[in-house]
């Protein structure tokens, strides 16, 4: 894939007040957000089964780890740590080892579970939060908490418990929350795109009967991002965000015209 020499027209320019960004160490991305996160966001990383949201959540903390040295901590709610070490091999990336080392932290749980320990202040998630001094968060997925209550007030309060909840811990945090496609996913039930600092889009789009990724930065709060929507790949050492896609329109809706033939 090509890789962009210069930023694009509609790279951020804005100057905001200076507050810390926190690379997601995507470089692509990290233009994207102009950047990288601020520090303290809530970030919901929205997508389809298979986009690569679970992937960029552990390449966010393997990068912090790595580059920054700063300590990571995934709480799953679906997948089983021999799973996601087996899937974060095959990227290159040995969390087993960061786990040894006690840089990182994999946390298998249930989203009850969960929320009650992060309302109690001497859970083990608090405390390991606050004695390792964890900087990087994720939640995969946010989507399970629909099973938690079927009705929508209760589903908006508890989303917005968890979130506060992050956000006193002054963590970076990566939410990832599945795209049902059918308008009952829990950002719309949950209201989370309220809520949450940032919203990532991944997405898979089909040009040329051929399958692409795309990647969207769809709002940043107190920040400026790129409003474009590019190219990505998934392979050795994770997620590389490639160009814009040119020529294009309607790319999120599921029938991408070319601008180039009418
Ligand atoms: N080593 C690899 N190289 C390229 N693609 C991979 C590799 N390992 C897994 N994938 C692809 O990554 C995707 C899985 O991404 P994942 O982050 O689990 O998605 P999500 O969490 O959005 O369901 C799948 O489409 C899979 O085919
Ligand atoms: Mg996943």
């Amino acid at each position: 894939m090509e890789k962009p020499t210069e930023p694009s027209s509609s790279t951020p320019t804005t100057n905001y007040p200076m507050r810390k960004r926190v690379k997601t160490g995507i470089v692509g991305l990290d233009e994207m957000l102009s950047g990288g996160l601020l520090e303290g966001s809530t970030t919901l990383v929205r997508g389809a089964p298979g986009t690569g949201k679970t992937t960029l959540g552990i390449q966010f903390l393997y990068s912090g780890i790595v580059d920054e040295s700063e300590r990571g901590l995934l709480i799953s709610f679906e997948e089983f740590p021999s799973s996601l070490h087996r899937d974060a091999l095959s990227f290159g990336w040995d969390l087993r080892q960061l786990e040894k080392e006690k840089k990182l932290r994999i946390i298998f749980t249930s989203p009850r579970i969960f929320l009650s320990s992060l309302q109690s202040p001497e859970s083990p998630l608090n405390r390991t939060i606050q004695e390792w001094n964890v900087r990087r968060m994720v939640l995969d997925s946010i989507s399970h908490f629909t099973h938690l209550t079927r009705d929508p007030r209760g589903l908006r309060e508890l989303c917005s418990n968890v979130i506060n909840g992050l956000k006193r811990e002054g963590v970076t945090t990566i939410l990832t929350g599945e795209d049902s496609g059918t308008g009952a996913s829990i950002e719309e039930r949950g209201r989370i795109s309220f809520i949450v600092d940032n919203i990532i889009l991944m997405r898979y789009v089909e040009i040329d009967s051929t399958m692409q990724r795309a990647i969207l930065v769809l709002k940043t709060r107190g920040s400026d991002h790129a409003k474009e929507i590019r190219r990505f790949e998934l392979g050795k050492g994770g997620i590389i965000v490639g160009n814009r896609f040119e020529g294009r329109e309607a790319l999120l809706s599921g029938s991408p015209r070319s601008t180039l033939t009418r």
